[in-house]
């Protein structure tokens, strides 16, 4: 089959690699009819490369037909039409059953120290082969996939894999009081539908992104914006009443721009072999910290602020005399996403489409075509902000 795999740093390509198989009684295999390049894809592509081998297969964005199920796999059937979440979760655990299924302890990555397995997502995160492919093996498939309806486009129903259970996360996490102001750093997918779920559930909604066309998609469903400059601070306090907005959802993370001593630090670690640069990022990591450091300045005193963005440094310095002395509460994390989908599918079924998921993709492209979308996306070239790649074709 045709999968995308990582190559080396900004460098993938696609190759033709055996089709999976069924491994455990708990897996299916699907047909991939669309999966889509998430900002967190844009980490391996650049920063994470140290994590990663030639030829793994990336995406965990995926959504597909059931083609074959293991024998203990009874809640699926061939044919059934599927989400995958990018989480792989057992359902049955301590963390499964506190809705905490990123961390599930039956696929945690003890070599790493990391949460539940991942797919498509790095040695840190298991080394589980992704879903930009045509056909994806789904481990624990007994409990994972989200059954959808056969009607309406994937378009509304992708986005269930990761982004948008993780843009429902970070607002639950913000815990927005009522009447009170979210303010939202990025506008990529995440941050779109950060944003749009704070105007859904009654919150006036900042947000504050460099790239205008990202801040125009906001602006058609109702989202004040504005550019990230030096004045970003003093303007979200202008504009409420001098104290700053209630809750921040940081949705940029490690690789936010105006932080050049993050950046030189990253770009140092690239050029390491990868034994060293891991021991390096294992013990003197750095994130970009300028929308961190700005969401800690802008959030008012006693305010929320909560991480959607992906951050991965060890030693990345944060300005604990301003959170403890205006008593901020941070809360973070990947994203559970099972444990927000039976919530969001009603949602995104709703003939009015509340959240917009048909105003998000920018491109939908052949499989082949996905070397180009990666450097456009990561770029922001071509206007692209969502890319969905069709690997059964365009009319699937
Ligand atoms: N927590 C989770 O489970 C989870 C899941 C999916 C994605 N993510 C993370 O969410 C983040 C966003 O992902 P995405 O798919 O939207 O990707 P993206 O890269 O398109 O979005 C990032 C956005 O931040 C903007 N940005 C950069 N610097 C900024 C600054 N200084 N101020 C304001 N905005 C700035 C960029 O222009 C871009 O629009 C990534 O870090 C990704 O890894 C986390
Ligand atoms: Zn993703
Ligand atoms: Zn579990």
């Amino acid at each position: 089959m045709k999968a995308v795999t990582w190559q080396g740093k900004r460098n993938v390509s696609v190759d033709n690699v055996p089709d999976p198989t069924i491994q455990e009684p708990t897996d299916a295999i699907i047909r991939v009819t669309s999966t889509a390049i998430c900002g967190s894809d844009l980490h391996l592509y650049e920063i994470l490369g140290p994590y990663m081998a030639k030829g793994d297969i990336l995406g965990h964005e995926p959504m597909g037909i059931v083609e074959e199920v293991g024998s203990a796999v009874t809640n699926l059937k061939v044919g059934d039409r599927v989400v995958i979440p990018f989480n792989i979760s057992c359902g049955h655990c301590f963390m499964c059953t506190h809705g905490l299924q990123s961390q599930c302890e039956t696929t945690q990555v003890h070599e790493h120290g990391s949460g539940a397995a991942l797919l498509g997502y790095s040695s840190l995160y298991g080394s589980v082969p992704g879903g930009q492919a045509e056909y994806l093996r789904v481990p624990f498939a007994d409990y994972g996939p989200v059954k959808v309806g056969s009607e309406l486009p994937d378009e509304r129903y992708l986005y269930l894999s990761d982004i948008l259970p993780t843009a429902w996360q970070g607002v639950q996490y913000a815990d927005v009081p009522k009447d009170g102001v979210l303010a939202v750093y990025g506008l990529g997918p995440v941050g779109q539908f950060v944003a749009r779920i704070g105007r859904y559930l009654g919150h006036r909604v900042i947000a504050v992104e460099p790239v205008a066309e990202r801040r125009e998609m906001a602006e058609r469903h109702g989202i004040e914006t504005m550019d990230f400059t030096d004045g970003t601070v003093e303007e979200l306090r202008s504009m409420t009443d001098g104290r700053g907005p209630d809750a921040v959802v940081d949705a940029v993370g490690m690789e936010a721009h105006g932080s050049p001593g993050g950046y030189f630090a990253q770009q140092a670690v690239g050029v390491l072999p990868d034994k060293l640069a891991q021991k390096v990022m294992e013990t003197a990591g750095r994130d970009r910290v300028s929308v961190l450091h700005s969401a800690v300045d802008a959030v008012r005193r006693g305010g929320t602020l909560s991480l959607s963005g992906v951050y991965g440094g060890t030693a990345t310095p944060m300005p604990l005399l301003t959170m403890f002395d205006k008593q901020i509460q941070v809360r973070m994390g990947q994203c559970n996403v099972r444990r927000w989908t039976d919530e969001l599918l009603p949602i995104v079924e709703e003939p009015s489409d509340p959240l917009g998921v048909m105003d998000l993709m920018t491109h939908e492209v052949p499989i082949d075509d996905a070397p180009a979308a990666y450097e456009n996306f990561q770029k922001k070239t071509d206007g692209t902000i969502k890319v969905v790649l069709k690997p059964q074709g365009l009319s699937v």
